[in-house]
């Protein structure tokens, strides 16, 4: 497999949405280079300045001002829904929808209906995200023939993901609402499993998306997969405040640039090789985490790959997510 700078221009006349596309993150550098290639790029940030920011710079590096910002906060189902609302006109296409933006919190916190905000900014934000903008895709795909990759959805994860813990609290029997917001004691609160657990239901959501896409005809042509980007020197350890500042040299010296941890994401893009153009439910990213290089399939853990746990988890989050018209209508 190869890396994706071959296929720069392939997006040209395509639109791109890209979530999380603030200065300093690997969606700016996702969202440059799809610009770069003459896409028309929509930057899905919660804050109308950074996205601001994000425009100005792509649009001076690229010279394509075909860059837009609208407004996207993953801890709210309602702004989630308000964005998505923005593509729903027969018109409105969108041809490749990369969900970038993720977070980790220091201390344990709830978003929008009380619900844990590791699990609703990174899973549950991001899964009813791509439930709803389905349609669009969808009209991507048919307007391109349903010619197989011809429209995109591509989820960031991490290889992180394999030290979560989902397959223990689905038999913990949580099965409800409340699944994975019954932290018995929040002082325990630990950063690294929450953001672990919830990329694993991330990924494992993907998957379950993309068995559901590969078995509606309404779907043809909409390739589905996860990317791990690796270690990338951005603002995702924030939460570690001075810990943060002091390791910025080792996270210089050690990690990737942004523009290398877009590069697996681009390919899921960008790449037509079978495997991510032919094919659905497939995960890419560099064998090293720290070091850029070809690009290839990557192995999920079992407990994402099990089509068992995904559908458990697509019944929670369709719960929490509550009615999803567009999908279930389509
Ligand atoms: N960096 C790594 O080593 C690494 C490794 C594996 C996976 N990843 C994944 O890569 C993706 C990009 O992260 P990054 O490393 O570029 O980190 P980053 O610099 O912190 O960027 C994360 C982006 O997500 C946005 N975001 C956070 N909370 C949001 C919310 N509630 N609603 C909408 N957007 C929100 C941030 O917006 P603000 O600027 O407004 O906060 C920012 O644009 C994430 O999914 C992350 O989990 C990163």
């Amino acid at each position: 497999m190869g890396r994706a700078d071959g296929d720069e221009t392939s997006v040209a006349g395509k639109t791109c949405v890209v979530t999380g596309a603030s200065p300093g993150g690997i969606g700016l550098e996702v969202a440059r280079a799809l610009a770069r290639g003459g896409a028309r790029v929509v930057l899905a940030c919660r804050s109308r300045s950074k996205a601001a920011a994000a425009a100005r710079d792509i649009i001076a590096s690229t010279g394509n001002d075909n860059v837009e910002c609208r407004t996207l906060d993953l801890a709210s189902l309602a702004s989630v829904r308000e964005f998505a609302d923005g593509f729903n006109g027969p018109e409105e296409l969108v041809d490749i929808l990369v969900n970038n933006a993720g977070a980790m919190f220091k201390e344990y916190g709830v978003a929008e209906q009380g619900r844990e905000r590791t699990w609703q900014v990174n899973t549950l934000g991001p899964t009813y995200l791509a439930r709803l903008m389905m349609p669009a895709l969808a009209r991507a795909a048919a307007a391109n023939g349903n010619a197989p990759g011809s429209a995109r959805y591509v989820y960031v994860t991490s290889k992180l993901e394999l030290k979560g813990v989902v397959a223990g609290e689905l038999r913990s029997g949580a099965s409800d609402l409340r699944m994975f917001n019954a932290i018995a004691d929040v002082t325990k609160f630990d950063t690294f499993k929450r953001y672990a657990t919830a990329k694993q239901a991330g990924t494992a959501l993907t998957f379950e998306l993309a068995r559901r896409v590969k078995s509606a005809p309404k779907f043809a042509g909409i390739a589905v997969h996860c990317v791990s980007p690796g270690m990338v020197n951005t603002n995702l350890g924030r939460f570690a405040g001075a810990a943060f500042v002091l390791a910025a040299p080792l996270r210089w010296a050690l990690t990737k640039t942004r523009a290398q941890g877009a590069e697996p994401v681009l390919f899921a893009c960008r790449s037509n090789a079978p495997e991510v153009a032919n094919e659905t439910g497939g995960y890419f990213g560099t064998s090293s985490s720290f070091k850029s290089g070809p690009v290839a399939g990557l192995e999920a853990s079992e407990t994402a790959r099990d089509p068992g746990v995904g559908a458990r988890l697509w019944a929670i989050a369709e719960a929490q997510h509550g009615a999803c018209g567009e999908w279930d209508r389509s």
